[in-house]
């Protein structure tokens, strides 16, 4: 089997160096128009083109990670190489397969990837769906590639959207309530670089907790004793709106998600 990815930027790289783990170097093929990011990439011992149609007529399953405004472009480009056999992964933000299929060919197997960024670390909330053509077998087969990447999970398309402003924007939000922990710990002596890691292995900590099976409420009220400092703390998130923010940021981030792929 051979794997392409066309677009070496964060995503696609991410997706070469753990595909790496599961394949040889000889299975791998990527493109990229630019000439430094194809350089990464040969640094990894890949074979490596700035033509994107080679990577379409070698590789059985290929894989889109250019941003979504040269999506449609790229896809024109690989058309007239796409055939029935070949499996298309788009983890192009907002554009449905539908649109996909359209500019490629009727009967194309389209499987639509929606990762996050610590997919770097191993550690991706990933989404997948998949179109009409493409069968039970191809998305396993692409759930398989995924896998080493984090936990993947299986949805219908019409929950992309939510996804995309869930868990494909999460990253910046747990990153902005880390930045805020650290600053509050400054603001109370501790060292910056302290701070960080207590600020992140608490985070980190109580997401482990979390995927291992206690629902977050119970460990909340397991930390909030009764007049306790928790408790204090708490109030006050409570009294700002936290709670109200955080679902209001990620409805913004779904409709926003939803327009551009209704533009698109
Ligand atoms: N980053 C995330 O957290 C994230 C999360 C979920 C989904 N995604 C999706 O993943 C995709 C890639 O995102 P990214 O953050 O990896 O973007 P990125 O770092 O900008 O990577 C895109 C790469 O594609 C290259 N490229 C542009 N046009 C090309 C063409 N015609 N042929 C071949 N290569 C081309 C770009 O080269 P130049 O730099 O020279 O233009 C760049 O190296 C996006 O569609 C995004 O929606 C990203």
């Amino acid at each position: 089997m051979v794997v392409g990815v066309i677009g070496i930027g964060k995503i696609g790289l991410a997706l070469i160096n753990s595909f790496l783990r599961s394949l040889k170097k000889e299975e791998i093929i990527a493109s990229d128009k630019s000439k430094e990011r194809c350089r990464l990439a040969e640094e990894l011992g890949i074979s490596v083109y700035e033509n994107n149609s080679h990577i379409a007529k070698k590789a059985d399953i290929v894989w889109i990670a250019v941003k979504p405004q040269e999506a449609i472009d790229v896809l024109e480009e690989i058309s007239p190489f796409i055939t029935e056999k070949k499996i298309i992964v788009s983890v192009i933000a907002g554009l449905k397969i539908s649109k996909i299929i359209s500019v490629l060919k009727k009967n194309a197997k389209v499987i639509r990837v929606m990762p996050n960024l610590p997919l770097l670390v191993n550690e991706g909330a990933i989404a997948v769906c998949k179109g009409t053509e493409a069968s039970e077998e191809d998305i396993n087969q692409v759930v398989s590639l995924l896998s080493t990447m984090g936990k993947v999970i299986i949805v219908e398309e019409n929950k992309m959207d939510a996804i995309t402003g869930l868990s494909g924007s999460g990253p910046a939000y747990v990153s902005l309530f880390i930045e805020a922990m650290v600053e509050a710990g400054v603001r109370l002596g501790l060292k910056r670089e302290d701070a960080l890691i207590l600020s992140a292995q608490t985070v980190m900590g109580t997401a482990k907790m979390v995927l291992l099976g206690k629902h977050p409420a119970i460990l909340r009220e397991e930390v909030t004793s009764p007049a306790g400092t928790t408790a204090e703390g708490m109030f006050v998130l409570e009294r700002w709106g936290v709670r109200a923010a955080i679902m209001e940021a990620i409805y913004a981030a779904y409709e926003k998600s939803k327009r551009l792929g209704d533009e698109g």
